[in-house]
Parts: C-alpha cells; sequence; structure tokens
C-alpha cells in the first residue's frame, strides 16, 4: 500500500501535492517524491526516509509548475531507496509516473521491454509501467490509446496516475487498488485516499475498477477500458483532517479491519516461487513467530503435516533456544509482521548459527528479517497503525494457504472476507453482554483452535478483559471449574468436521450457566446457545478460519470502545517488540 496523489490547475503544484502527501504518510513512509510539470521539462525530486526530512531537505515546494504528481511508497518489489522511490521516469523523462498495486506480470513486461533496448535502473514493477506507456507511444499517436494498451497488458492491482512531459494533463488509471478523484474550481486532484485534498473541494468521484480518466485545466474525462464515457455522481464530504486519515472510520484499527478484502488480494499476489523452492527441498520445518503471526503459525503447521505430510513445528519465538534442535536439515519460517520482533531475530540467529535454512514472511521490506533469511516473502499488506494486527493476520494465512496450495485459486478468500465484513453492526449487541465480565473463554478445536486464541488475544490486549482460548476438548481437564452462571464462553463451531464434539462443549458450557456465543454456520448448533454470531459458509472446510476471524476482530473492536478505551494504542504495547 503506498499513497498516491495528483494535481492540475492554477495553483502551485507542489504545495498541494506536499500537503497531501502529508496526509497520506500512514499508507507508507519508506520513501517519498513528487514530480511537476513545468514549461514542457519535469522537475522531479525523490529519496528514501520519511515525509518530513525528504519533502524539507529537497525543498519539494520550491518546484514550480500547475501540474504534478507524488507519492509516499510502501516497499513491495525492491528495498527502501532513492533508485526504488517513485516517481519514477523513463531515461528520456517522456513519462512519469507513480502507482500503488502489484504488477504480477512485471518480470516478463520488463524482460520484453529489454529485449527492446529499455533500460532500467530500478527494482521496482512501476518503472516498467512507465516504459510501457513509453514503448506504446511510439505506435500510437494518441497518447490516451498507448495508455490504454499499456494497462490492458498489466496483470495485477494498480492505482496509476502518469505525467507526461509534452501535455499538461495527468492521465490516471483504477484497478483493484483506490483511487479519488476531487472535482475543485477549475482544478482537479487525485489521490489514493481522501484525506489528501481535505481543504481543497468537498467533492469527491470515487473511481471504480477498470475506469480511466484524464484530468486537464478544462476538467475531467471519465472513462471505461473502450474509451466510453462514464457518468456518475459525485460525493460531498465534509470531513476533518482527522476523521479523513482514518477513511471516515473512528479507529485505524476499524480501518484496517475493512481493509482486508483488498489487503488479501494483494497478498495472495505475493511472490512465493523461491520460498516455495526452498520450502519443498525440506521435510522437517520449524515455524517461529509470537503473538498474532505465532497464531498464523498454528495454522501454517495443521496445514503442512495434514496436507503436505511434512513435520511441522511452531514455536514461540522466546522459547525456541530453549526448545528447539535445529540443524542442516532444519528449514525454519518465521513469521513476523515487523520483521524487527527481538524475539524472533533471537531464534533466527540461533537456527542460522546451527546451519539451517530459512524463510522469511514479513509485510516490511528491508526489515531486519529480510537481511537474515535466505528467502523472503512479503505479505504486501501496506502499513497496519492499530496496534493490533488484524489486516496482517488474514494477509499471513493468504500467504500460507498460497504456500500449501500452489496451484488452486484462491480469489474465493477475499469474497469470503468481504460477506463476513457486512456483518459489522450484528457484532455490536453481543459485545455489550461482554462489557463487564471478569473473564471471556473462547474454544475452538482443528483449524478453529488457533482462531479461538487469535479472538482472545485481540480481546485482551485492547480491551484489558481476561480472555483465554482452550480447545475444546481441554475444557473438561481443568478450566471448567471456572465456567458459572453469566460467564461468557465464546464457541467456535463452524459446519466442519469439529460441529458435533463442539457441540458437546456447548451443552457442557451452557450446563453451568454460561453466557455461550456460538459462532456459526450450522442451523442446529445456533438454537443450542444463548446468542449466535453469524459465520459466512465455504466449501472447503479449510477455508473457515478466515471467515470466523473477520467476527472475532470486530469483537473485540466494539468491546473496546465500548469500553472508553482507544484500541489503536493499548497500554503496555508497542506495535514493533524490539527488545527481548
Ligand atoms: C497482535 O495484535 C500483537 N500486536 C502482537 O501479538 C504481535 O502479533 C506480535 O508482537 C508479533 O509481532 P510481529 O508479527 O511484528 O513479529
Amino acid at each position: 500500500m503506498c499513497g498516491i496523489v495528483g494535481y492540475i490547475g492554477k495553483s502551485n503544484a507542489s504545495e498541494i501535492l506536499t500537503e497531501g502527501l502529508k496526509r497520506l504518510e500512514y499508507r507508507g513512509y519508506d520513501s517519498v517524491g513528487i514530480a511537476v510539470l513545468n514549461n514542457n521539462s519535469i522537475d522531479l525530486r525523490k529519496e528514501k526516509g520519511m515525509f518530513n526530512e525528504v519533502s524539507s531537505s529537497l525543498n519539494f515546494v520550491s518546484a514550480e509548475g500547475n501540474a504534478g504528481i507524488g507519492h509516499t511508497r510502501w516497499a513491495t518489489h525492491g528495498v527502501p531507496c532513492k533508485r526504488n522511490a517513485h516517481p519514477h521516469s523513463t531515461p528520456e523523462g517522456d513519462v512519469v509516473l507513480v502507482h500503488n498495486g502489484v504488477i504480477e506480470n512485471f518480470s516478463e513486461l520488463k524482460q520484453e521491454l529489454i529485449s527492446k533496448g529499455h533500460t532500467f535502473e530500478s527494482d521496482t514493477d512501476t518503472e516498467v509501467i512507465a516504459h510501457l506507456i513509453s514503448e506504446n507511444m511510439k505506435s500510437n499517436s494518441d497518447t490516451l490509446d498507448a495508455f490504454i494498451k499499456s494497462l490492458k497488458q498489466l496483470s495485477g492491482s494498480y492505482a496509476i496516475v502518469a505525467l507526461l512531459k509534452k501535455e499538461n494533463k495527468l492521465y490516471v488509471a483504477k484497478k483493484n487498488s483506490p483511487l479519488v478523484l476531487g472535482l475543485g474550481e477549475n482544478e482537479y486532484f487525485c489521490a489514493s485516499d481522501i484525506p489528501a485534498m481535505i481543504g481543497k473541494t468537498k467533492t469527491f468521484l470515487p473511481m471504480k475498477d477498470g475506469e480511466i480518466a484524464v484530468l486537464s485545466g478544462e476538467g475531467v474525462l471519465l472513462m471505461d477500458m473502450d474509451k466510453n464515457g462514464v457518468k456518475k455522481e459525485t460525493i460531498e464530504v465534509d470531513w476533518d483532517i482527522e476523521k479523513a486519515e482514518k477513511g471516515g472510520y473512528p479507529h485505524f484499527m476499524l480501518k484496517e479491519i475493512m481493509e482486508q478484502e483488498h489487503s488479501v488480494q494483494d497478498s495472495l499476489s505475493a511472490d512465493v516461487s523461491s520460498a516455495l523452492e526452498l520450502l519443498n527441498k525440506h521435510e522437517k520445518i520449524d515455524i517461529i513467530a509470537c503473538g498474532t503471526s505465532y497464531h498464523a503459525g498454528l495454522i501454517f503447521k495443521y496445514l503442512l503435516e495434514t496436507r503436505l505430510k511434512k513435520k511441522a513445528d511452531v514455536i514461540i519465538a522466546s522459547e525456541y533456544s530453549y526448545s528447539a534442535s535445529p540443524d542442516s536439515e532444519t528449514l525454519v519460517f518465521a513469521i513476523s509482521q515487523s520483521g524487527e520482533t527481538a524475539d524472533v531475530i533471537q531464534s533466527l540467529k540461533f537456527a542460522k548459527e546451527k546451519g539451517a535454512k530459512s524463510i522469511a514472511l514479513t509485510n516490511i521490506v528491508g526489515s531486519s528479517i529480510t537481511r537474515m533469511a535466505d528467502k523472503t516473502i512479503f505479505m504486501n499488506a501496506g502499513p497496519e497503525i492499530g496496534v493490533a494486527a488484524t489486516k496482517t493476520f488474514t494477509s499471513q494465512l493468504a500467504v500460507i494457504y498460497k504456500l500449501v496450495f500452489p496451484e488452486r485459486d484462491l480469489s474465493i478468500i477475499k469474497k469470503i472476507i468481504a460477506e463476513s465484513l457486512k456483518n459489522k453492526e450484528k457484532i455490536k449487541e453481543y459485545a455489550e453482554n461482554m462489557l463487564n465480565k471478569n473473564s471471556i473463554f473462547f474454544i475452538g478445536r482443528g483449524l478453529s483452535y488457533p482462531i479461538a486464541r487469535e479472538g482472545a488475544l485481540k480481546l485482551k490486549e485492547i480491551s484489558y478483559l481476561h480472555a483465554e482460548a482452550y480447545p475444546g476438548g481441554e475444557l473438561k481437564h481443568g478450566p471448567l471449574s471456572l465456567i458459572e452462571e453469566g460467564v461468557p464462553v465464546v464457541v467456535l463451531s463452524p459446519n466442519d468436521n469439529t460441529a458435533g464434539k463442539m457441540m458437546g462443549n456447548l451443552k457442557e458450557v451452557s450446563a453451568r450457566g454460561a453466557y455461550s456465543v456460538v459462532l456459526t454456520d450450522n442451523k442446529q448448533i445456533e438454537g443450542q446457545a444463548s446468542a449466535s454470531i453469524p459465520v459466512v459458509s465455504v466449501d472447503d472446510p479449510l477455508l473457515y478460519p478466515f471467515s470466523l476471524i473477520i467476527p472475532l476482530q470486530f469483537l473485540s473492536y466494539y468491546v473496546s470502545t465500548m469500553r472508553g478505551l482507544d484500541p489503536d494504542k493499548p497500554r503496555n504495547l508497542a506495535k514493533s517488540v524490539t527488545v527481548e
């Protein structure tokens, strides 16, 4: 996820771009850049670093011109550095552009362009788009035709804004990445998100996938890929800046929960090929991770053992050096959203010293574990600001499923999540019943057990209520003594091979007076509980984790906010835990 902004009008573009980028920094912050058109020449300034330092050291606002584009980057292809920062340009500078998304066929396109004499300076997929447009302009006198032809050659996701040296226009396109147009008086804007344009206009036109816009001083031409004009209603938005940065949501956590439909899609586009090659060479896999990432690891272990018939252990990273004995036959699979978790770094170091090979799964390009592991997979979830991991959990799972089922079409995951997100409002009432409880229990079996653990972790970390998860079968071995009148028990009982035994567990806790909330798509079990939360049904039971986790994320979010807490910044916790 990156932040894009574009402007064309009568004002100084660099000031508008600079202000817009500042508000989009939450979308990416490893490098920043702008390009401004002035009398058929483009002034391009970019550098690695946070917005404040780069924009002042390169004096962004001194760039002159009335049209320009800007970008704040969250690396997906290539480490954060000046060379990989956007905007990207052809060497001749005829096409300069910014992009958000992942171009899946960029390697093939790059090879083809190299064979036609193009030379590249970055590792990014974006630079390829600039060259492609430039190449297509050689055979198309109409720039729009060349732009559309190039878009048709791309597979993957994109929001693109291109600036051409010889034209006072912005060429804009969107597919599976957000892009909104802003309409002012004789001035026009485009950006990944409304905050970038707040204060400049209140009238917006969100673009749909497959739409193209050409912005000039005269107005906006909106069309489909066949150049048919598109007419649609504008929307009026009167948000303040704080609300706008959170996409209109009161908290980043809620925004990030709602983003999952798109973030999993970007994760499913992740390049897993070389990691998969290494995985296939090993029979003994040690998965190391902490917190939420550990829960993703539990699911990975289950799938590795039951589907790929590999021997897998999942070990909490801080315990690894005490309990494991890796050797040269071991493959260590380190999962860490931040890539900076000290416990993971230390255990990875320990395993490497013993001769183990390693794969890192992370969200952060250039993070410490990527420099240690033999292979790295980037989950492409975009920045997660809320301390509680939400979208990065489903992204970890999406990548894990891609590794286990490389030949399978997994696009159904996006649909399951989109359906599950629709139940947001329904979850509120269940949250109300949990506000003032001392302890809340979560139970599940099989693949639902790691999800029960993740539900309990989410709840305890942001609502400060005691929450614990158990495998359903384990209750009778101790925890059942804690169940008495009114104690909430969240029962994860999807319609899979665990349903029969989970029904038994539900009866067990109900008989002791528990306030049982069952998460199920099984009508039979629904009627047996105090309350039931709907779960989206799936054709393959292995996909239930995706439909079970969304209601649990909502539940913890609502309990936290109803208790008057800030879920984005839970006490005593940090997003990245860099101490052991
Ligand atoms: C999850 O909501 C937590 N914030 C925490 O458990 C987190 O998952 C853990 O600290 C691991 O972080 P990592 O994935 O960045 O290594």
